[in-house]
């Protein structure tokens, strides 16, 4: 039995302790608890998601600072040798599957480098990644760009993106992708094969010029490199290419998940990136947005090697807080996107409380590294209350290490950017990844790595 306890004294509706019989009246009184004793979903029985604050129900969140034993978790070294390992377990068991480690014929090479790229402000370097070791297997590839003017090793922030490196900027000497990639509305996609006119659809996403103005290095790789994001897609990419069984492999309950291969992979460009002398590899930063910030806060809870980790409106299975139930759900990712989690994660449709982690504890796995959660207004979808209240949670995991976490308790207005070794914003707007949150960020990498 995983040990629940409300937090810290900061006692809130959504966060109490529950006697048995309050846990029977929470189910839906005496006939919720013969529901969920037949094992059908009690919980929020509306149809459709919740975008109601009043209905979110009342729930209790595992304790990050209570062992599975009772343990309680005081000091820091408790915390690393017990109860980190603990929680990373449970996550890998019940949320995003086991991953293998590096296979060891992996190697990359530099195919392309342009010292004069973006009219003389950037190093453009291009490098193919074969992640089985024969060039049979996987290949993914890595987009960097350093600012020019650099005389010693830059902090990079890494990213995976949705469509194709050449989509994160027009410039012309970027490689367009030869990997399978989603059609788009715009017709820039062809029968799932790139085209010259998607060249810089997603630019606004990846602000390069103003990355590099303030001192750092962009890198990134196509998330369809490791998997292409459909439920079959796995059989083209690395979940596949790693299986001795291939595409007839068969998947057990706790093996990992796209979401775990999109993470796998970015560990496999840090692989990289440590080896680049123009990188610093102390400061590598990672940052997601949405289904791939599920991705990077999963890559950096896993990875210590990654100095800061961004999720950008990274929502159900990301920052929020899956008890509430408040936009999306886990059924609604299981049934959405059957390919994203591991199996195992299917038993938690509409039994949210049973699952025995919480956002909050993949969020205090970054701990101490510093960490920032983003959310957007109109994003009710990715629950931004449900990220902001995850965020503060966390907190109690980096005051082991004498480390202030969001340094507020209720959420701040749109707009401003809050806390320390935790930051949090809520943006105007909907889901996007735009310059105001690409701002913020370089502001706390600056707070955190002091690039200049
Ligand atoms: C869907 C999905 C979300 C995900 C988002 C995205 O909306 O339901 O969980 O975060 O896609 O990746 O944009």
């Amino acid at each position: 039995m995983v040990p629940y306890l409300s937090m810290d004294g900061r006692q809130r509706r959504e966060n109490r302790f529950h006697s048995p019989w309050q846990r029977v009246s929470r189910r839906g009184g005496l006939w919720g608890l013969v529901l969920s004793m037949v094992g059908l979903p009690t919980a929020w029985s509306g149809t459709g998601p919740n975008y109601d604050e009043a209905k979110v129900p009342a729930y209790t969140l595992p304790d990050p600072l209570t062992c599975l034993d009772g343990t309680p978790v005081r000091t820091r070294r408790v915390w690393e040798q017990r109860r980190r390992p603990e929680i990373l377990w449970l996550f890998e068991e019940h949320v995003y599957g086991r991953a293998p480690t590096r296979p060891p014929g992996m190697w990359w090479e530099v195919i392309e480098e342009d010292r004069n790229a973006l009219g003389g402000r950037a190093v453009r370097r291009e490098v193919s990644v074969w992640l089985r070791g024969d060039r049979g297997g996987p290949r993914m590839d890595l987009l960097l760009y350093l600012p020019a003017a650099a005389t010693r090793p830059r902090p990079v922030f890494l990213g995976l993106n949705f469509m194709g490196n050449h989509t994160v900027h027009p410039d012309p000497g970027i490689r367009i992708t030869d990997h399978w990639v989603p059609n788009d509305r715009r017709g820039t996609v062809v029968e799932n094969r790139a085209t010259s006119s998607s060249r810089g659809v997603a630019a606004s996403n990846w602000p390069v010029e103003r990355i590099l103005a303030r001192g750092y290095g962009l890198a990134t790789v196509y998330c369809g490199d490791l998997e292409p994001d459909f439920p079959e897609g796995w059989k083209l990419g690395v979940r596949a290419a790693l299986s001795p069984a291939g595409t007839n492999h068969v998947f057990a309950p706790e093996e990992w998940g796209a979401i775990a291969a999109w993470a796998w992979g970015l560990s496999r460009a840090m692989d990289y990136l440590q080896t680049d002398r123009e990188v610093d590899p102390r400061g590598v930063v990672l940052i997601g947005h949405s289904r791939l910030g599920k991705a990077a806060l999963w890559a950096g809870a896993r990875d210590p090697r990654f100095a800061l980790v961004i999720a950008n409106e990274s929502g159900e299975g990301g920052a929020a807080l899956t008890r509430r139930r408040f936009g999306e759900r886990i059924a609604d990712l299981n049934r959405r996107f059957p390919h994203w989690f591991c199996g195992r994660y299917k038993q938690y449709d509409d039994r949210e409380d049973d699952l025995p982690v919480d956002s909050h504890e993949l969020i205090a796995l970054m701990a101490p590294r510093p960490v920032y959660v983003g959310s957007a207004s109109e994003d009710l979808w990715a629950d931004p209350r449900g990220e902001f209240l995850a965020a503060l949670e966390a907190g109690v995991v980096y005051r082991l290490y004498g480390r202030r976490g969001l340094d507020v308790s209720e959420m701040p207005p749109i707009g401003q950017s809050v806390g320390q070794w935790i930051g949090y914003h809520i943006r105007a707007g909907r889901h996007d990844l735009t310059a105001w949150d690409w701002e913020q960020y370089l502001d706390f990498a600056d707070r955190h790595l002091r690039p200049r």
